[in-house]
């Protein structure tokens, strides 16, 4: 009698206890489906899977990553000597590995480790290379939809309007406030050293 008992109750109560979990489970995904941006943002448990290994990526080697920065024009940046801004098709070119600092949340500085220049863009929207970091030299790194990262200047902007770090078809930079996020110059993929 009493096997019968525990036999046909057990499976039941692992059943409930099934559907008691599942239950569980929904009410917490749609609580973070009811969640304000604000909530989500410290909520980690909340974002996608694929953002986590975003930010790990993103955050490889502590906050410096070195890099080369290639442009959808199919150029890399390059700082020379002199500390001046240009597109190189070398893909070896020791003046195109980059330094990549994250100073501020989403906000980086981009030195060149061969010139030991920054990349820095000036009120008028010029890039220049500059020796010593100021505000010129803070970047507000996005990826964007196409995974291609943007940068724009952290201090100024052309009327309210960002103005990008931009390498044209023939690898030049063009005037900041000639820029728009949609360009291909405006677009740049990180690769890493190897
Ligand atoms: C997120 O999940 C982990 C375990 O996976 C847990 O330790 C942590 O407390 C959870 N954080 C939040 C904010 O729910
Ligand atoms: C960069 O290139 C120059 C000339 O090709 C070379 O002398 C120098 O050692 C290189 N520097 C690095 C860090 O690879
Ligand atoms: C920005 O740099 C360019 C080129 O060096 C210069 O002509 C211009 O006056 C600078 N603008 C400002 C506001 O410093």
């Amino acid at each position: 009698m009493h096997k019968w008992i525990l036999t046909w109750i057990l499976p039941t109560l692992l059943y409930r206890s099934y559907f008691y979990i599942i239950f569980l489970v929904g009410t917490i995904s749609l609580a973070c489906n009811d969640m304000t941006p604000e909530q989500m943002a410290t909520n980690v448990n909340c974002s996608s899977p694929e953002r986590h290994t975003r930010s790990y990526d993103y955050m490889e080697g502590g906050d410096v990553r070195v890099r080369r920065l290639f442009c959808r024009t199919q150029w890399y940046m390059r700082i020379d000597k002199q500390g001046k801004i240009k597109g190189t098709r070398e893909a070896n070119n020791n003046y195109s590995i980059l330094e990549i600092r994250t100073v501020a949340v989403g906000v980086v500085a981009i030195k060149g480790v061969e010139s030991e220049y920054f990349l820095a863009m000036n009120k008028s929207g010029k890039l220049y290379g500059k020796k010593v970091c100021n505000e010129d030299c803070n970047f507000i790194e996005l990826i964007e939809e196409n995974h291609y990262n943007t940068y724009a200047s952290a201090k100024w902007t052309n009327k309210g309007k960002e103005m990008f770090v931009t390498l044209n078809r023939k690898g030049v930079p063009m005037k900041g406030k000639k820029t728009k996020k949609e360009h291909k110059a405006s677009h740049f993929l990180p690769f890493a050293i190897s």
